[in-house]
């Protein structure tokens, strides 16, 4: 009764975790990839007051309120340096619906999609749900895990369709090279490939890491689709609010996927989306300002449990990524299992994550300092 593709994904890791989380009391929870606080005031009266005006009742467009879709315009243009027709925006449920568009827009049954291990699940989840085939190019670890730009070239058969990524990454906190990124963009012209971005984190990149989007080099134009998200920036996960920006000849085909996944992105979501971009960025200021410190916190817990860990400093995200030391890191599934069992600390397996990220676990900073505290308190009484 259940289609193969379906049958092909994996149980997630991630929310397998959550579910044992939630037997235990006074969790230490680092394994939560959502803002946790919540999204600010202006935002929220955005939301109000269009429900107050009833304007929010009906669907919008397919594509999403064009005042909207205006200011994403504009922010493209001024943060991304992509210079984005408004004809070319289509606003989604979040980044996922926009992603999976995509690659159903893309990727025909049985075609392959170059993913760096370790990355986010969801996009292998997208490939399968689309009978395409994820191949996974492992990262270079050592080197703060940037790709590795000939396993890429040799990866690509006939069958290769799409690069799919993350910038900044979830788990490794990557911020990909603009360099790294334009040889990527050579290999994809050169061999006719889409690429497939998705900038969750955009905002959230440290120290002297910039941010840069693929979809800015003008030769990309029509092999490149763009996702974005609010739920990151503005602390919105619950608003399921995103959008996607590709080349005309490209999005009027995602479109064609979007409307039986969605229709139109909530209605509501994107009037507080349209109150998050124009109203005060100072919210944004403070989650970075939040975030690198977190961050800062946790490399320094993690530095005094040097014989249990090694990480790379994450560049960019709110996610770590770092790699078990020890032989109980074998297998990351029971290591966390008895971390949560045993010194009720709250951790993400890295076998989640592909291949490669067997042997590491996934540590959220996106909490506050006392909960980054209290969970490698225990962890040095744990691992003494
Ligand atoms: C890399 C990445 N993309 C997308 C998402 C989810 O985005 P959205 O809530 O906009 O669908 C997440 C959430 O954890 C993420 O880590």
């Amino acid at each position: 009764m259940i289609s193969q593709r379906v049958l092909k994904m994996k149980k997630s890791a991630i929310h397998e975790m959550t579910r044992l989380s939630k037997q235990f009391e006074d969790v230490a929870f680092l394994s939560w990839a959502k803002p946790t606080s919540g999204t600010p005031e202006h935002i929220r009266q955005g939301a109000i007051s269009a429900i107050q005006k009833g304007i929010t009742d009906g669907y919008s467009p397919t594509d999403g309120i064009e005042e909207l879709r205006k200011e994403i315009v504009a922010k493209l243009h001024r943060d991304n340096n992509i210079k984005a027709d408004l004809s070319e925006i289509i606003v989604t449920v979040g980044a996922i619906e926009g992603l999976a568009a995509a690659v159903m827009a893309v990727i025909d049954p049985g075609e392959e999609v170059i993913v760096p291990t370790p990355t986010y699940s969801t996009h292998i989840r997208q490939v399968i749900l689309a009978s395409g085939k994820p191949v996974m190019v492992p990262l270079i670890e050592d080197k703060e895990f940037t790709w590795d730009i000939e396993r890429v070239k040799n990866a690509i058969t006939p069958k290769t369709k799409a690069i799919l990524y993350c910038s900044p990454s979830n788990p490794t906190g990557t911020v990909f090279l603009e360099q790294e990124l334009r040889k990527i963009s050579e290999i994809a012209l050169a061999n006719d490939l889409m690429v497939i971005t998705d900038e969750a984190y955009e905002y959230f990149v440290f120290d002297d890491h910039q941010h840069f989007s693929i979809g800015s080099i003008p030769e990309m134009k029509k092999n490149c689709i763009s996702t974005f998200t609010f739920t990151k920036t503005y602390a919105m996960t619950g608003w399921r609010i995103g959008y996607v920006h590709a080349d005309q000849e490209v999005i009027q085909h995602i479109r064609k996927a979007h409307i039986p996944f969605a229709i139109c992105a909530p209605v509501v979501s994107q009037y507080a989306a349209l109150a998050a971009l124009q109203g005060s960025q100072e919210c944004v200021k403070k989650f970075y300002q939040h975030y690198s410190a977190t961050r800062n916190l946790m490399c320094e817990r993690l530095d005094r449990l040097d014989s249990v860990f090694s990480y790379q400093r994450p560049g960019g995200s709110y996610l770590m990524f770092p790699q078990i030391l020890i032989d109980e890191g074998k297998d990351s599934v029971a290591f966390c299992k008895r971390l949560l069992t045993e010194a009720k600390v709250s951790a993400t397996p890295g076998r989640a994550f592909g291949p490669t990220g067997e042997r590491h676990i996934r540590l959220s900073f996106c909490v506050e300092e006392e909960m980054i505290n209290k969970a490698f308190d225990r962890m040095e009484v744990y691992f003494k």
